[in-house]
């Protein structure tokens, strides 16, 4: 059986050559209601077409003098050298999207100096993900639990398995609504429709996996001894305050990072508390429908924090050209979550190593064609949004 699963494998990666590729092999390996899982987002779907829209919006000025034969796309990611403007983003219950899950994630993360941020709602344990990827640098994505004991004991999971930094989430005080999540039955917990249970028959591989690697819990939870599966609203705490943000840093000795800003005035109170970086993200268009796109907002942000702290972007990011815009709009990084989940889906751990390949082999021709040797050297001169070109 795994030989041909291997070499179906060969056969999808040789045929990606971009994320479209990697996308559209991707929805054939998985039951459509995971797939709609991953690519779906709440409501009407107006923010998810939004970050698109903004993205495509983008124009580039190049400089045609650039002698850029080799581009340099290494920075600074938490003050640290990164080799990539480039972090994979926090993802609950990847095991849905491929049985290897959250530690094939990270691996390749880690291979390719690119930092892993894994999730409260994951499906490996905190430890288990710093054991197959040590020496990576894994972040630990916080919904703050009502009961802050659990949240403590996450923390100290985190930071005996040599985590590097928190990041706390902050846009989903409850969760947004998928539509097609719920007219699939694919709640928390699950309470499977008719129809999800025939496209799960006809997926049988999937089911198999699903079945032997038992991928349907909580890590977080269950490192606490809990099976059984959580109403997740009555656990996650709903009201949380910039002095979340400092209680954290009290009791974390790392960077403190907070994700799920869209205005200038909540990246000042996080920088303020404490936090070391501020993600602009509309949580890839899955909380509040009908935000603007965290690309529009950018400039505003990074303006107000200047040099007090990094400010990653995320939500829709598809190519090396848009993380190039990013840089150029004042992101020091691009998160990435449903790309990987593709890569995933189409060839496990190695999918997830083509993904990055493809974003890194994009950038460079990007930076090359734009005339720019460095990361530093992408700015407003060759990068304009449609609301700021003449
Ligand atoms: C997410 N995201 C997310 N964010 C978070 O802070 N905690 C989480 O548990 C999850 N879970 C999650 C599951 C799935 C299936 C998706 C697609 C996304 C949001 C994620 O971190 C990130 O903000 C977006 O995915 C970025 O947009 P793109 O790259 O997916 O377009």
């Amino acid at each position: 059986v795994r030989v041909p699963e291997r070499r179906g494998e060969a056969r999808r990666l040789a045929k990606s050559q971009a994320m479209v590729d990697v996308e559209r092999l991707a929805k054939r390996r998985v039951p459509r209601s995971v797939w709609e899982f991953v690519t779906g987002a709440a409501e009407y779907e107006v923010s998810l077409a939004e970050n698109r829209r903004e993205l495509d919006s983008v124009r580039f000025t190049p400089r045609a003098f650039g002698q850029v034969h080799k581009p340099d796309t290494s920075t600074e990611i938490l003050g640290r050298p990164a080799p990539l403007p480039l972090i994979l983003a926090p993802t609950g219950f990847t095991r849905l999207s491929h049985h290897e899950g959250e530690g094939s994630v990270a691996r390749a993360g880690r291979d390719a100096g690119v930092p892993y941020c894994l999730s409260t709602f994951a499906t490996t344990s905190i430890g288990e993900v710093g054991k197959v990827a040590a020496g990576g640098r894994n972040w630990f994505q916080v919904y703050l639990m009502r009961d802050r004991e659990i949240t403590l004991g996450h923390l100290a999971q985190a930071r005996d398995a040599g985590y590097e930094a928190l990041m706390l989430t902050v846009d989903t005080p409850v969760a947004g609504h998928r539509r097609r999540d719920f007219h699939n039955g694919f709640d928390v917990p699950p309470n499977l429709t008719a129809r999800a249970l025939l496209d799960m028959a006809v997926n049988p591989r999937w089911v198999v996996d699903l079945i032997t690697h038992d991928p349907l819990r909580f890590a977080t939870l269950t490192d606490a001894g809990d099976r059984r599966w959580t109403n997740t609203g009555a656990v996650v705490e709903s009201n949380i305050r910039p002095a979340d943000i400092a209680w954290l840093r009290e009791n974390w000795d790392g960077p403190v990072i907070v994700k799920g800003l869209m205005n200038v005035a909540d990246a000042r109170d996080s920088v303020d508390a404490g936090a070391a970086a501020v993600v602009v993200s509309n949580h890839g268009g899955r909380q509040l429908d009908r935000t603007r796109s965290p690309l529009a907002v950018l400039p505003a942000v990074a303006e107000a924090v200047g040099d007090r702290a990094e400010v990653y972007v995320d939500s829709g990011f598809r190519t090396g050209s848009d993380i190039a815009a990013a840089v150029g709009l004042g992101a020091r990084a691009v998160m990435i979550g449903r790309p990987y989940l593709f890569g995933l889906m189409m060839a496990g751990e190695r999918g997830v190593r083509k993904v990055i390949d493809i974003y890194r082999a994009e950038l460079r021709r990007t930076m090359t064609l734009l005339g720019t040797p460095t990361i530093g050297d992408i700015g407003p001169a060759q990068v304009s949004l449609r609301a700021t070109r003449d």
